[in-house]
């Protein structure tokens, strides 16, 4: 049966920089589109009269969304309301609750410090205003397993799991549902999509930018915090996990916490961490920091399909490009039947998923190159290459919140296995090495994949030379 959509929206944290930068931005498009039509009550720590956050709202648009079209600036201005107000105190979601009306499924976004999520979800139950209600919140859920089981358990003692949508932005990314998609919409994958025929994966989120004004947050983060217990954790289970046993979003959810907790949780020797050249010298950063702006790692899957293949994930700030790439390299061909140098080891087959900023997946092969000598090249077999995003990751999740559809957000379970397989390295000191800017990482990283061919570097071919 499907769910009531939602008949309001209430931005906690609307005068902050996620309002600013993304949620007002998807909310003009989903005016654009006729997808929002609720009132949209924005509830800040200011009190700042309406006009001053319909203005906000304005600038925000010239911004980041889409500043010429002033029929969805317009629309989008008509929904707005605001409440400000301490939210230790009771008065402020009191004002909330005679705002909401008489709405019935009003849905709560957190765009809040994590450390303020408690104190508004307590208020949100106290008031009523939890009552028939649906909460979004972002990552970080949580510093570590033990801080994100407390804050599941303060969420779960208001809200029921089926109305808490925790949004990881990889999940809303079109490149990623069609990685999903063609794993199984096609039936040539399932065949070799295991240990007979895998011989490593590797993903790589690459990012050519810095940390833009948020050391702070940084700080208390690090790319393992960051990007890779979600983003890089959520690619790897959608590309492990079973086939879901129908199209339910509980069977895709069950398969993907299924296979993060058979991953092994991490040991130092599996990490090699990374800082780039004049992070410390970022405002908000410790001039000794020990945060790490750049992590490579190994993960093992203890299962019958993946026994033996290892996982590969390096993500990193100020690298030499910006994209985010998944290579499964399947095994050489088991005896030689060609001979001659001109046919010795190239590249191996693969598939390369292209996650962003583009779709791009390929599959990569060898043939005989054309004329004489006889000789073996690798080439490219392309199944897809579209331009980026149609639907922009944050406009597709909030309409599926609204909607109470749950399968683009990360589960309890999911959240809390992914926690425990990265708790250990957080727990422990490792070395950080530093790297220069626009490079590939620290060198060390290199000895990770020493014996499997190296790094690939994303948007290649593989076998193509490197710039
Ligand atoms: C966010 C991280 O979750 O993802 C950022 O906090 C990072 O540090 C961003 O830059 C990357 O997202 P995308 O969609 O550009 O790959």
């Amino acid at each position: 049966m499907a769910e009531r959509r939602s008949d309001a929206l209430v931005i906690f944290g609307a005068t902050g920089d996620l309002a600013y930068k993304k949620i007002f931005p998807s909310l003009q498009s989903m005016v654009k589109e006729g997808r929002l039509a609720v009132p949209v009550i924005c509830v800040g720590r200011e009190e700042v009269p309406l006009e001053r956050l319909k203005e906000r709202m304005g600038d925000s648009l010239r911004d980041y969304g889409n500043a010429a079209d002033t029929a969805s600036r317009a629309g989008l201005a008509e929904l707005l309301d605001y409440v400000g107000g301490d939210y230790g105190e009771a008065a402020t979601f009191e004002a909330l609750r005679a705002k909401l009306g008489g709405a019935e499924r009003p849905l709560h976004y957190l765009a809040i410090p994590p450390s303020a999520f408690p104190m508004v979800v307590e208020g949100l139950g106290a008031s009523g205003c939890a009552r028939g209600a649906r909460v979004v919140l972002e990552k970080p859920f949580g510093r570590d397993l033990a801080s994100a089981e407390d804050l599941n358990r303060t969420l779960q003692a208001v809200f029921d799991e089926h109305s808490i949508f925790r949004i990881d932005h990889y999940l809303g990314k079109e490149p990623v549902h069609n990685l999903v998609h063609f794993r199984f919409a096609n039936s040539f994958l399932e065949p070799i999509w295991n240990r007979n025929y895998v011989d490593h994966v590797q993903i790589t989120m690459a990012e050519d930018i810095g940390v833009e004004g948020r050391g702070r947050f940084y700080e208390e983060a690090g790319a393992i915090r960051d990007v890779v217990q979600n983003h890089m954790l959520q690619v790897v289970a959608l590309l492990a996990m079973e086939p879901p046993i129908g199209a339910g979003a509980d069977a895709l959810r069950d398969e993907k916490a299924k296979v993060l907790k058979s991953i092994r949780p991490l040991t130092g020797r599996s990490l090699v961490r990374g800082q780039f050249r004049g992070y410390r010298d970022e405002e908000g950063v410790a001039p000794d920091s020990d945060v790490e702006t750049f992590a490579a790692l190994e993960f093992h899957i203890d299962s019958w399909r993946w026994a033996d293949v290892p996982f590969y994930i390096r993500a990193g700030k100020l690298l030499p490009l910006r994209a985010t790439e998944v290579l499964v390299t399947l095994r050489q061909p088991p005896q030689k039947v060609f001979s001659g140098k001109a046919f010795e080891a190239g590249p191996p087959n693969y598939y390369r998923f292209r996650l962003g900023p583009d779709v791009e997946i390929a599959i990569g092969a060898r043939i005989r190159g054309a004329g004489e000598p006889a000789r073996s090249v690798p080439t490219e077999l392309v199944a897809c290459r579209e331009p980026g995003e149609a639907l922009e990751p944050y406009d597709r999740l909030l309409y599926e919140a609204m909607g109470g559809e749950p399968l683009l957000f990360a589960r309890v379970d999911d959240v809390e296995a992914a926690w425990r397989i990265v708790d250990p390295i957080l727990a422990r000191p490792s070395p950080l090495y530093e790297y220069e800017p626009g490079t590939w990482g620290p060198k060390q990283a290199e000895e990770l994949l020493a014996d499997r061919g190296g790094w690939h570097a994303p948007g290649q071919a593989v076998g193509e030379p490197c710039d």
